[in-house]
């Protein structure tokens, strides 16, 4: 098992915290696979970006291996930060539901707690069933290192309450999932840190607004409910430029379809509840960084100020999500594709937003830093807002339901929901509009999800 030993910010050490992979690609997911089923040509499964385990056993399996090829996505998957150590080898880790961890003696305790012995301590520090996951996580991403959390507003949260204090400065992209807006507008500005928002699909905006005050540039890409795309490469140079750190919120692609660090992003943070859990039963978050940001957020952010300490049992339901996110990615991806072919032929919708659509702004941007396109689609009927309630209320299969990312469709209307923090003129200015309805596409057989929704563009 790899671990972690270092002193924390209050003499607290920890070992057993995720490191990461001992080997990373640097090349860019685009160098790494052309994928996708449009003019991407076709994904076949069995060779996602190709990041190394981080995993020490993969490693040396590998080495025995007769054939020293990068292991595809989904093996890596399977397969890394499986911890052998288990007395009766049970192929499934156990889960650890402990909250601490008994030393043999008071030196013991003495000696982890100051760093001289490896070994866990107290679960918001560290847990092997969280200690798995991100080891995985971390190889899967290409992350030096990975901190899995409550939920991805703990994600969120923990990472920012590390890096800024009063006086400081941070640029958040127009389109935001609501609760992250709410964080930033009603969160970090009640303790004097200035969020201000510029529009990230054009470069250009950032180059006028960053300054040397800026600490962290943050946005979602694609953007929650508008899919805009944000070219991660070009942001984090010019971010770069000024010292500041860039955060990319990756829930909507997964690490499967695209991943921000190789594109020169600092942090990446996930909501895990959708995607990477997959089956709508728990809440989860995730953090990949540095080793080093992350020993500042893991001991600073998550262990005094957030507190949001993932459960074992969720962790162990992520690790089991893990093993079908190809699978399931590129079952999402399709009927991703044929809702909005389907919705962008209708004569009822008047826009449709997904980036696999070659009408889309950002096709071409989209096409050259993701795998695929995801399967998260929004649009607008021709009656608007009324038409979409009408449209919501027609379903007879697809659920109305916030969340996404589970094997069930699941449809919602993001200005009376999901984003209904922000105010209407806001919305307005950021190009969520009341009209728009946005659809998370399931795993159910696609001419079943089709049907249901022509039957209620047909009602709406
Ligand atoms: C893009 C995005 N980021 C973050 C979050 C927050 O995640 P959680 O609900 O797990 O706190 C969500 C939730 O919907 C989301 O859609």
């Amino acid at each position: 098992m790899l671990s972690i030993e270092r002193a924390t910010e209050g003499g607290v050490r920890e070992h057993g915290g995720s490191s990461s992979s001992d080997e990373r690609s640097d090349s860019s997911p685009l160098e790494q696979k052309e994928g996708g089923v449009r003019e991407h040509g076709g994904s076949s499964s069995s060779d996602g970006p190709s990041f190394s385990s981080a995993k020490a056993e993969n490693l040396k399996a590998n080495d025995r291996s007769p054939h020293k090829k990068k292991r595809g996505f989904a093996t890596r998957a399977i397969h890394s930060g499986h911890d052998k150590s288990d007395p009766h080898g049970a192929l499934t880790s156990p889960i650890y539901m402990t909250s601490t961890f008994e030393f043999e003696t008071a030196e013991q305790g003495g000696a982890r707690f100051a760093g001289e012995e490896g070994g866990y301590i107290y679960t918001r520090l560290g847990n092997p069933t969280l200690n798995e996951l991100e080891q995985n996580l971390a190889g899967l991403e290409g992350a030096e290192a990975c901190l899995t959390v409550a939920s991805g507003m703990g994600a969120i949260s923990s990472v920012f309450w590390t890096f800024v204090s009063p006086g400081d400065e941070i640029l958040v992209d127009e389109t935001l999932y609501g609760c992250t807006f709410a964080f930033f507008r009603h969160g970090m500005e009640k303790f004097g840190i200035s969020v201000r928002h510029v529009d990230m699909r054009n470069p250009e905006n950032l180059i006028r607004e960053i300054s040397d005050k800026t600490r962290i540039v943050y946005f979602e890409t694609p953007a929650n409910p508008n899919m805009r795309i944000i070219d991660i490469r070009a942001i984090s140079e010019i971010a770069h430029s000024k010292n500041a750190k860039v955060v990319v919120d990756n829930t909507y692609a997964t690490p499967y379809l695209q991943n921000p660090i190789a594109l020169g992003a600092d942090i990446v943070v996930h909501s895990a509840t959708k995607y990477l859990g997959g089956h709508g039963d728990l809440m989860a978050g995730v953090i990949l960084s540095s080793a080093e940001d992350m020993e500042q957020i893991r001991y600073v952010g998550l262990k005094d100020m957030t507190g949001a300490v993932l459960s074992p049992m969720n962790a162990f339901l992520v690790t089991r999500g893990l093993k079908t996110l190809e699978l399931r990615m590129e079952r999402h991806c399709d009927n991703g594709e044929k809702i909005a072919d389907l919705l962008e032929a209708s004569t009822k919708v008047e826009k449709v937003f997904f980036p696999g659509l070659p009408s889309f702004a950002q096709y071409e941007l989209a096409k050259a830093q993701m795998r695929r396109f995801g399967g998260m689609i929004a649009f607008e009927l021709n009656g608007g807002h009324d038409a979409g309630l009408k449209f919501l209320n027609a379903l007879e299969l697809c659920k109305i339901a916030v969340s996404l990312g589970d094997a069930e469709t699941l449809v919602e209307h993001p200005a009376s929901m999901t984003h209904s923090t922000y105010e209407p003129e806001e919305r307005m200015r950021f190009g969520i509009t009341e009209g728009l309805v946005r659809i998370s596409a399931g795993l159910e057989n696609s001419d079943d999800i089709l049907a249901d929704i022509e039957q209620a563009l047909i009602r709406a």
